[in-house]
């Protein structure tokens, strides 16, 4: 294995403040990775990130990341119109880029991001990083193994009630969906397959809202249903909004004719499995192997890749075929007419069981009519 890998980024916004700058202390701490050079178009978010982390240097021009030649990784944490136009820049550069989602807002550019990757010599990650989830890898390898026969319906939720933070969420090239929506695409398409059409519904629940101390206009569509034909055949929801205040219900459920599974808490926080097997007759609980793991992993997975020399697990056709079933979704609400989804992704294998031992069952609920 390669010695620390020095690592670029740029926006120092939210995301990165709160969840990537925590992740890549640890890895510098573990000898993974050596102090970042960061770039934000403001110079007090720079300010913030020096306060709290020993910084190579600060700028205020990404282009001066992206020419940085000692660096191996750039991580593109901006505002979401932007990702698409720095990944392709630092990817050309022949820079390693974790870029948080969605990968672009524009399908073309997104085939050029994917063709990069493929032909280059640098990896693209691609948020969120869901899939990375012990959780979710233990899901998929039950309903890969038939616990609960051939999957006909899924559902998948995720919302709050929206940043009081970041103007551009409620612009043009950001909203719900991309936001949020999309943890659930990912989710639903990696465990049942890709997305052949979707239709959706959408509304604005408020017009305007109080962003940054500043009333400010809503020009996206802040609440969205989709339905999505998935894989074999199974039809899945997906709920999500700026303007959920709570739930409890599981972040994924998939039906199968056999039996159903379930994920709770969010698909990127989660929080154990129930299983309901027709065979057994009971509920199982299982606790969550997830409980610690950060939805920032991609960053630890992509530098472990690049410093062993391997393929990160997931790939960037998985995220362009999301952002086109988000595109289709905006393009049903608008015009009422199911969109079909023309690209298609290879579904990652689950990873093989690690070695921490058998999932913690914390109980069987028997059915009343099993008993
Ligand atoms: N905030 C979260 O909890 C969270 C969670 C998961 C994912 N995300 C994603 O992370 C991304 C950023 O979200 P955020 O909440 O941090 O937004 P933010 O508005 O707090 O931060 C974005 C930062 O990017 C900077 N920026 C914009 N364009 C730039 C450019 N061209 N060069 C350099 N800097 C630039 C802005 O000045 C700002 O500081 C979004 O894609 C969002 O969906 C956010």
């Amino acid at each position: 294995m390669r010695g620390p890998v020095r690592v670029g980024i740029i926006g120092c916004g939210s995301v990165m403040q709160h969840a990537y700058l925590p992740l890549l202390v640890n890895q510098i701490a573990q000898g993974a990775a050596l102090a970042p050079v960061v770039c934000d178009l403001r110079e007090d978010r720079l300010a913030q990130v020096a306060e709290r982390c020993a910084v190579a240097s600060a700028t205020t021009d990404p282009e001066a990341v992206i020419a940085d030649d000692a660096l191996d990784i750039v991580l593109v944490l901006t505002s979401m119109r932007e990702h698409g136009d720095l990944a392709e820049r630092a990817l050309r550069a022949g820079h390693h880029v974790l870029v948080e989602k969605p990968m672009s807002v524009d399908l073309e550019q997104a085939d050029r991001l994917v063709e990069l990757d493929r032909t280059g010599p640098a990896h693209l990650l691609c948020a969120p990083h869901v899939l990375l989830s012990p959780d979710y890898q233990q899901m998929a390898r039950m309903i890969r193994a038939g616990a609960v026969g051939r999957p006909l319906l899924a559902r998948a939720r995720y919302g709050w009630d929206g940043p009081d933070w970041g103007q551009w969420f409620y612009r043009e090239g950001g909203g719900p969906l991309f936001d949020l929506g999309v943890y659930n695409v990912t989710t639903l398409t990696g465990l049942l397959g890709p997305c052949r059409s979707v239709t959706a519904m959408a509304a604005t629940s408020r017009p305007t809202r109080v962003v940054e101390g500043e009333e400010i206009a809503v020009e996206t569509e802040d609440t969205y249903q989709l339905v999505l034909e998935l894989g074999d055949g199974a039809l899945a929801t997906v709920t999500t909004a700026f303007g959920m205040q709570q739930y409890e219900s599981p972040a994924v459920e998939v039906y199968g004719l056999d039996g159903t599974i379930q994920m709770l808490g969010d698909d990127w926080a989660p929080d154990g499995l129930q299983l309901w097997e027709n065979a057994v007759g009971a509920w199982k609980t299982y606790h969550s192997r997830s409980r610690y793991w950060p939805w920032t992993d991609g960053l630890r997975h992509l530098i472990d890749c690049v410093r062993r020399g391997e393929r990160p697990y997931t790939r960037p056709d998985h995220a362009r075929h999301v952002l086109e079933v988000m595109l289709g979704a905006m393009e049903a609400a608008r015009t009422g007419v199911t969109q079909q989804v023309r690209s298609t992704f290879e579904v990652p294998a689950p990873m093989p069981e690690t070695d921490r031992g058998p999932l913690h069952l914390i109980h069987d609920r028997v059915h009343e009519d099993a008993q």
